[in-house]
């Protein structure tokens, strides 16, 4: 049984890859953090891990303890940070303390699958509206995407460990809890636009993101970068509208100026040290937001891993919701 330790386990993605994980007959260990909520991990057949990638000591005595593991998916990620240091702090010096100990300890894995983003790239031309692509030169718009740079970066530099770069643009599905505002919102009637241009956006639900991963995990590539979306561009009201026929609601749609929508998000992250919590509305997202394409070339997922994604967005919805409505996330 070959051995896989997901890191990030506990989070939205990762419980999802810990189930197909043990679905493929892995022999699955979790790496979760103290704090860690454990209520998707509750197969008795995982191996809950606590991993502190801060302490590189610590760290080293604890995976020395462990198994060589065959994979490693790096799926830990800050994905809302207070300030630019701590998705640097996660996002890249936990990367990297990582495999500096897996390297001491001898223990690189057949590969290690990165869990980057799209945002590492940031989006593609607003004019000319091509799809981002590997060859293009990588520019991050936000410190998020700046931190997963850093860390594809860094191990790109590496020479002789195996690595598979996974780049998933947006992400939706059971679990998600940003995108569920947008679900609240519509459910309450209302729709909100950040500007007036028009947005070339991409999704992917999130088995196939997870089909994806496992079939960069088990092909025999190596040393390659994959973006992943489900292979449609959606303009920016096709999300909302695909909501609203599950939902069968009616929406007020509200266009707001970019200036006001950052006045907002400076508002409300003015709370977020007393509420120690970045809010779901904050300026890097409107930088994302105010971004007009996020096109990314699938192709070489297509030709390299045969990749045939599954859900279009009208059924990666249905399906959400489905689960929203069941687990009462949404009314
Ligand atoms: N969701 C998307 O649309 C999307 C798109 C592109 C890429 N990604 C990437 O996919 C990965 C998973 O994201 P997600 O959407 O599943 O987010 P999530 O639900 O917030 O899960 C993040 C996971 O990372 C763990 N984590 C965060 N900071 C950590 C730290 N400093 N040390 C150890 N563990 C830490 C979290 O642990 P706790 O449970 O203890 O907080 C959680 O298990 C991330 O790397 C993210 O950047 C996500």
């Amino acid at each position: 049984m070959k051995k896989v330790l997901i890191t990030g386990a506990s989070g939205f993605i990762g419980s999802f890859m810990v189930e197909e994980a043990l679905r493929r007959n892995y022999d699955v260990y979790a790496g979760i953090r103290k704090s860690s909520s454990t209520i998707y991990l509750t197969d008795t057949r995982i191996k809950l891990v606590e991993l502190d990638f801060s302490d590189v000591e610590v760290l080293r005595e604890k995976l020395n303890k462990l198994p060589y593991f065959d994979y490693i998916i790096h799926n830990a990620g800050l994905t809302k940070g207070l300030k630019k240091q701590d998705y640097f702090t996660s996002n890249y010096e936990y990367t990297k303390n990582f495999i500096a100990v897996l390297i001491s300890l001898n223990r690189i894995p057949k590969k290690f699958i990165y869990m980057s983003s799209l945002a590492a790239f940031g989006p593609g031309d607003p004019l000319l509206l091509q799809a981002v692509k590997v060859s293009d030169r990588p520019q991050p718009v936000t410190s998020y995407g700046e931190s997963k740079l850093a860390s594809e970066n860094f191990i790109t530099s590496l020479l002789n460990f195996p690595y598979i770069i996974i780049r998933p643009t947006a992400v939706y599905g059971p679990r998600e809890k940003d995108l569920l505002t947008v679900f609240k919102l519509i459910n309450s009637n209302l729709e909100l636009f950040v500007g007036f241009k028009k947005q070339h956006l991409t999704f992917v639900y999130v088995s196939d993101l997870i089909t994806a991963v496992f079939l960069a995990m088990e092909s025999t590539i190596i040393n390659r970068g994959y973006f992943v979306s489900d292979g449609h561009v959606y303009d920016g009201k096709m999300f909302g509208n695909s909501i609203k026929m599950q939902l069968q609601k009616k929406t007020l749609r509200l266009h707001l100026p970019v200036v006001f929508v950052r006045l907002i998000a400076i508002l409300s992250e003015a709370t977020k040290y007393i509420r120690r919590k970045q809010p779901v509305l904050n300026l890097e997202k409107i930088k994302e937001l105010e971004s007009t394409n996020w096109k990314c070339d699938i192709q070489p997922l297509l030709d390299d891993l045969n990749f045939k994604p599954e859900y279009n967005l009208d059924r990666g919805i249905q399906e959400t919701t489905a689960w929203y409505r069941k687990e009462k996330w949404l009314k």
